[in-house]
């Protein structure tokens, strides 16, 4: 009987004592709150400009062009497999974003992908001249909603390229997203500050059928938040 009452003083102390550590939400210890105010430090999103064309944060859309005299004043060659079929010039990116391109690629290849640059930078003369050639080819409603109108192009910026496997195949299709390269880069292209810039569904917002070989560079804090986020530049700024 002893034994039982003291057991019973011991379960009423335990449980008291339990309840007086637990907190209600909003009430937490130091600790507690240390921590919640890490995990919720807002992202800054006026951090960079999304209007000056050479803010890697540069929104180019349909909506909002940037001038046909732009060029980027940093543009490289990154060394990796590319296209030999594009002009030097179409070879080149932003230095920032050759850096990413060599980084996940030469990642790419260590897992047995084999990937090519296919497209950089384009001059808005040179997208002029792609454009006027799908609109000769497929009629002005069907190019626009594939090829940007020069001026509107996120290729102009030296930020966006296009991605393709070695062999060609599946280039610039849609079924590029089934293949290995493609799931891959899908999965892994925000840890190298890309993202993939016309996702599936979203012609709406960003005015582009999908396309799963264009990447755009952000730098990796904000691809990580486009990527958890799962929406596009439009969305993610509230354009
Ligand atoms: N294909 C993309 C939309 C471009 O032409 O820039
Ligand atoms: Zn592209």
């Amino acid at each position: 009987m002893i034994a039982l009452t003291l057991l019973l003083i011991i379960s009423v102390l335990f449980i008291a004592s339990k309840n007086k550590n637990e907190k209600s939400p909003g009430t937490s210890s130091s600790s507690t709150s240390q921590q919640t105010n890490k995990n919720t430090v807002a992202f800054d999103k006026s951090k960079y400009s999304i209007d000056d064309p050479d803010s890697i944060w540069i929104i180019v859309n349909k909506k909002r062009p940037i001038s046909t005299t732009f060029i980027p004043s940093n543009l490289v060659t990154p060394d990796v497999k590319r296209d030999s079929s594009d002009s030097d010039a179409e070879q080149q990116v932003r230095k920032e974003v050759g850096s990413s391109i060599e980084s996940m690629f030469a990642d790419a290849k260590k897992e047995g992908l084999d990937l090519m640059l296919a497209s950089g930078y384009r001059s808005a003369a040179l997208q002029k001249t792609y454009y006027d050639g799908y609109v000769a080819r497929d009629g002005q409603a069907a190019a626009d909603r594939y090829s940007a109108r020069p001026g509107t192009s996120e290729h102009q910026t030296g930020l966006a390229f296009d991605v393709a496997r070695g062999d060609r195949k599946c280039y610039l299709e849609i079924c590029f997203a089934d293949t290995p390269e493609g799931k891959w880069l899908a999965a892994n292209a925000y840890k190298y500050g890309l993202v993939l810039r016309y996702q599936n569904g979203k012609e709406d917002i960003t005015g582009y059928q999908y396309e799963p070989w264009h990447f755009r560079y952000v730098g990796t804090a904000l691809a990580e938040q486009i990527n958890k986020s799962g929406q596009t530049l439009e969305e993610f700024f509230g354009l």
